[in-house]
């Protein structure tokens, strides 16, 4: 076996099986010192499989691993740890009721020491703070936290650590544009003191501007290594889902609908949050809240659904207003499914079909009884609405892979009945090829007279969906596109501020 000294991570033929699944069929993985190296592939395609058996969290099948130039046995986190590997997981690893500098400092020799080391451990922290320069403080609660900010405590904890290589995980699926690019100058920061990043990602643009070589999995195998310099979109998408992908929406005609109200929001206000804002959905309509992360754009699905409390304002479902509260608005036919599905929204020892089920006894039972024959059928039908990978739905939901979690969590909402529909980032975690799948099906639900509310950051999405698209910025609607054809660039100059502010109202 022939050694690049360059090399500070080489896998080689690595076997993981689940039961009798190949989750990773003999594949090659390298990382150089000092590189941003990046892993792409479909949801499910094995990319965090790949990064638990370097880290010790599952045990290879088969294969060996090589670090520093050395075969090693990496058995536990700590045996990855020790080698001076970090990793920031797809599902965050914090303790929610202890602070920031704890979480940090958890597992290392100063915590054992407990709470007499409670000041240097701040003071150690806040240092850390202070050099990547972002707003937390070494005091807070986690769960006091955002999740952006839980975000950032992982990233500092695997900083603090000194690591010669740290992964990391969909570090920005949660992050917004500001934040991400504070992100993007950090990991510039440790590429140049020679610490070599391990990236995974479902945003492609990022990816691409980031990496100095990507490696691509289809499937569990390896599919090939492409070099910053030899990078073409498209076929990258290829290599990642074995076929071509329609051409994405630079533009999008719009329209206002002649269909009646549905939903009504009249002057609403959450004091903080957001002011004034006036809106209405019809049926079949999807309108899109645009604008950028921290515009109050999910505080307003949140209050619609009754979750979070107004100020002052109200909101009429078929033109009558309706008591503010989620059990009513779940009776009138609302569903809301959340941006942060990671950490809420399934029962992970469950089947997909249950998850699904659990959403739907209303449908599915009479008397108490539930159809086993619908039930079943519910659960083939949220395979193919989100295009499931495997495509069984027998499955318990957390053994599935982070993205495939997401498609889940929305499949149980898609699949029901109702007249108002408000999602909150339909596609973050999800790959190309599946947000395709999901695109469709808000579409077909639209036709078939559903109302949708949609928050979503992604510009290429909001053309790939929108009716009609409102530009939110610091919790006021700035602007409604209606009409005419709308570019990507209208809406990113309206959302950050540097287009003329102007409102339409729809006309009656
Ligand atoms: N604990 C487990 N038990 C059984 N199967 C598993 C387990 N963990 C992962 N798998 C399976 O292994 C395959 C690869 O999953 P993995 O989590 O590595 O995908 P991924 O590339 O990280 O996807 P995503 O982009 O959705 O995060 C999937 O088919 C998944 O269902
Ligand atoms: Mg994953």
């Amino acid at each position: 076996m022939m050694h690049n000294p360059e090399n500070l991570v080489e896998m080689r033929g690595i076997d993981k099986r689940f039961a009798h699944v190949y989750a990773l069929k003999s594949v090659d993985f390298e990382i150089r010192r000092g590189e941003v190296h990046s892993l792409l592939g479909e949801n499910g395609a094995g990319k965090s499989t790949l990064i638990k058996v370097l880290t010790g969290v599952y045990p290879k099948d088969g294969g060996e691993i090589y670090f520093d130039g050395k075969p090693v046995e990496i058995n536990s986190r700590d045996d990855a740890f020790n080698l001076g590997i970090a990793c920031i997981f797809q599902e965050l690893s914090l303790v929610p009721t202890l602070t920031v500098a704890q979480n940090i400092m958890l597992g290392k020799e100063k915590a054992k020491l407990g709470v007499l080391q409670k000041k240097s451990m701040n003071r150690e922290v806040s240092e850390l703070i202070k050099r990547f320069d972002f707003p937390l403080r070494a005091e807070d609660v986690v769960e006091t936290l955002s999740v952006a900010q839980r975000q950032m405590v992982e990233i500092l904890k695997a900083l603090s650590t000194n690591a010669s290589l740290i992964i990391m995980d969909e570090p920005t699926a949660s992050l917004s544009s500001k934040e991400s690019e504070m992100l993007f100058r950090i990991i510039g920061q440790l590429r140049e003191k020679g610490v070599s990043i391990l990236y995974i990602s479902h945003r492609l643009e990022e990816v691409f501007q980031l990496s100095d070589r990507i490696t691509v999995l289809r499937d569990g195998q390896l599919v090939g290594v492409v070099p910053k310099e030899e990078i073409v979109p498209a076929d990258v998408i290829r290599m990642m889902i074995g076929k071509e992908l329609s051409e994405a929406t630079a533009s999008r005609p719009l329209k206002v609908s002649d269909a009646h109200t549905v939903l009504q929001v009249r002057n609403l206000t959450r004091l903080g949050s957001f002011e004034d804002v006036s809106f209405e959905v019809k049926a079949g309509e999807v309108l899109v809240l645009a604008g950028l992360v921290g515009s109050g754009r999910t505080e307003v699905l949140r209050s619609v659904y009754g979750a979070d409390p107004i100020d002052s304002g109200t909101v009429l479902f078929e033109g009558k207003p309706y008591r503010h509260s989620v059990s009513t608005a779940i009776r009138l036919g609302f569903g809301l499914i959340p941006e942060d599905r990671r950490t809420q929204g399934f029962a992970p020892l469950l089947s997909g079909t249950r998850n699904v089920a659990v959403t739907n006894y209303d449908k599915l039972s009479r008397l108490g009884v539930v159809n086993a024959k619908k039930e079943k059928q519910l659960g083939e039908t949220m395979v193919k609405l989100v295009d499931l990978r495997p495509a069984n739905p027998t499955v318990p939901v957390g053994n599935l892979s982070g993205g495939n979690q997401q498609k889940v969590v929305l499949g149980k909402w898609l699949t029901r009945d109702l007249k108002v529909i408000l999602i909150d980032e339909p596609t973050v975690g999800i790959d190309v090829g599946a947000k395709d799948e999901i695109y469709n099906f808000i579409e077909q639900l639209a036709a078939r007279g559903v109302a949708v509310l949609l928050v979503s950051s992604d510009v290429a999405e909001v053309l790939r969906v929108a009716t009609r698209i409102l530009v939110m910025r610091n919790g006021k609607v700035v602007h409604e596109f209606n009409d005419g054809v709308v570019t990507q660039e209208n809406i990113l100059l309206v959302s950050s501020g540097m287009a003329e502010d102007h409102r339409t109202e729809a006309k009656e």
